[in-house]
């Protein structure tokens, strides 16, 4: 079951093994997503042990992913670089108080990646994430449709989850994004929320059960489900790896799906130079095209302010 782009296979490169990368790895093996899985950490033990242990799940598995370790040199074959490396947030932090850690780390890894030849299609899941991915696109010199950030793939899918929970509807009939910052800036787009082909404010104004107040709190939580879970357990790691494993197979599928994932705007939403998350069509050459949402004007003010966090981010490293 070997799944052919043209008479290429599929092969996926992860630089970082910790619970992120392991645990999308995992996503893939179980999905049987790709062809062939490189695993690259710095920690080479743990990337090896990784390797060991994944592949003696294969045989319960339909499908022949092939994973195996390698070093920064396996990236010139590959037609996707995962990143998941880095620091990751500890209890009380932002993801923004990332950024000075990260991006060292990160203009090492992309120069790495760029000397092995790598010409395919970088996807960032590190924090801050869109700041990252905008990093990423100004280290590496491709074109900005092959550089995506997770983005809000995960607070939507969190967002659906919710809201879905909440009207009792399954969440693939769930029909809302969260747009904005990965972070704490990021907003629901109400305006363009359906329940099946409903506006999920007509089912606000039709039945007295639901309210907006609780729409509202549904967000609230949604937004900091990060702070609840690191609380929790100390890291998230299983649903960012599956929207990660989601988004590979838009790729590899050329599925042409809209994600919200991290993408580069380029005079979209009246905005330029920053990566934020947004919906966009995803396939095999990566972002084909964003998809401009109508935004009422609340909306727009509030991603006019994510934008401005994020560009205020950037502005002491990029000029
Ligand atoms: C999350 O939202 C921490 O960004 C990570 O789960």
């Amino acid at each position: 079951m070997y799944i052919e782009i043209g008479d290429r296979v599929s092969r996926v490169a992860l630089i970082g093994t910790g619970f992120v990368g392991s645990s999308y790895a995992f996503a893939l093996m179980n999905q049987g997503i790709v062809n062939e899985l490189i695993m690259i950490d710095l920690n080479e033990d743990k990337a090896k042990g990784d390797v060991i242990d994944l592949n003696h799940g294969k045989a319960f598995t339909n499908n022949p992913t092939h994973i195996r370790f390698g070093t920064y040199n396996d990236c010139k074959n590959a037609d996707l670089v995962v990143i998941c490396a880095g620091a990751n947030q500890k209890p009380g932090e932002t993801r923004l108080d990332l950024v000075d850690k990260n991006l060292k780390i990160f203009k090492e890894i992309v120069e790495h990646v760029m000397a092995s030849g790598f010409d395919g299609i970088f996807l960032v899941a590190t924090n801050p994430v869109d700041i990252l991915t905008y990093a990423t696109w100004r280290y590496c010199g491709l074109p900005k449709e092959r550089v995506i950030g997770s983005g809000t793939i995960l607070d939507t899918a969190r967002f659906r989850f919710s809201l879905g929970e909440y009207f009792n509807i399954a969440p693939s009939n769930v029909h809302a994004y969260i747009i904005g910052e990965h972070g704490d800036s990021e907003l629901p787009v109400y305006s363009s929320a359906y329940i099946g082909s409903l506006p999920i404010m007509t089912f606000i104004e039709r039945y007295d059960k639901y309210k907006k107040e609780d729409l509202d709190n549904i967000f609230i939580n949604v937004r900091d489900a990060a702070y609840q879970i690191i609380k929790s357990k100390g890291a998230t790691y299983y649903g960012i790896a599956m929207g990660l494993a989601r988004i590979t197979k838009a790729i590899f599928s050329n599925e042409n799906s809209i994600l919200t994932v991290s993408a580069h705007l380029d005079g979209q939403y009246g905005e330029d130079h920053v990566y934020i998350g947004v919906p966009a069509v995803l396939n095999r050459n990566g972002i084909r095209e964003i998809i401009e949402l109508k935004l009422n004007k609340d909306e727009q003010q509030l991603f006019q302010n994510s934008v401005n966090v994020l560009k205020s981010y950037l502005s002491p490293y990029f000029h």
